[in-house]
């Protein structure tokens, strides 16, 4: 079933979403050369904290922290621990509020200091491609056309899209119906209507699209080695334009 939120209920899922956006950027102000994934898992834990929401992940599926730090050829559910950022690495930051009885989701890759023009243009074709999938995120259209935005972008840009791990809908529980694929054809799936959440998020290789999980269950890589990058945001369908849920303003 694909929950529709009342008014009432945005009032507290928007609040929730803000405190994401916020603790993606904090995280993304730390992303620098000399820091450890653990340190910003720890920050943006205690600003989550702070706010007197709880983050999302911690725990959620035996998941050991609060941040899914996935640096270079991590797709993503990278564990936070003890590497310590380098100059020219690539650093995806997901992460994920609980407040008012609901979640907000997002994630964004970020440089750390100065890093190639090829890893730079794989960051904006990512996050391009969530907006291109955004433009079908209306009433009327249904879930696979926005999918198949974001992969059609995507490949002409000449990287492709994970296939293995999928948006989905967000709200009082972290994952809700429907799954949002990066591919697809267009026309399938449920129709959007006013009142659903979906975290739109695509992950996007460099190379081949075939990933593989770490022995400890979660890292994701890509199974060429190259480099992955990831964008994400919790978002309203409405009667008109789609609402971004998931910004820092009015926090
Ligand atoms: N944004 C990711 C997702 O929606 C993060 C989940 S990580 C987990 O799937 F640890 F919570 F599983
Ligand atoms: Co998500």
């Amino acid at each position: 079933m694909i929950t529709i939120k009342n008014d009432r209920e945005l009032v507290s899922m928007r609040q929730a979403c803000k405190i994401t956006a916020a603790a993606r950027a904090l995280a993304g102000e730390m992303v620098r050369p000399g820091v450890t994934t653990k340190q910003i898992d720890r920050a943006v834990h205690d600003f989550i904290v702070a706010q007197g929401a709880k983050p999302s992940f911690l725990n959620y599926c035996g998941y050991p922290a609060s941040v899914c730090i996935s640096v270079n050829d991590t797709v993503v559910h990278g564990i936070p621990g003890d590497y310590v950022l380098k100059e020219g690495d690539i650093v995806s930051v997901d992460v994920g509020a609980y407040y008012m009885g609901f979640h907000g989701d997002c994630a964004a890759t970020y440089p750390c200091g100065a890093i190639s023009t090829e890893a730079q243009n794989l960051i904006d074709v990512t996050k391009q491609s969530f907006f291109e999938g955004l433009r079908f995120a209306a009433r009327g259209h249904r879930v696979s056309d926005i999918s198949h935005a974001i992969q059609t972008y995507v490949e002409s840009n000449g990287y492709s899209v994970v296939r293995s791990l999928v948006g989905h809908g967000v709200g009082a529980q972290l994952h809700e119906e429907p799954n949002v694929p990066n591919y697809g054809a267009p026309g399938r799936g449920p129709r959007l209507l006013p009142g659903m959440t979906l975290a739109i998020e695509p992950m996007v290789n460099e190379g081949v699209y075939d990933v593989r999980v770490h022995r400890d269950g979660w890292t994701t890589v890509t199974a060429d080695g190259k480099l992955s990058a990831h964008y994400e945001n919790t978002v309203l369908i409405t009667d008109g334009e789609p609402e971004i849920l998931t910004v820092t303003e009015g926090l």
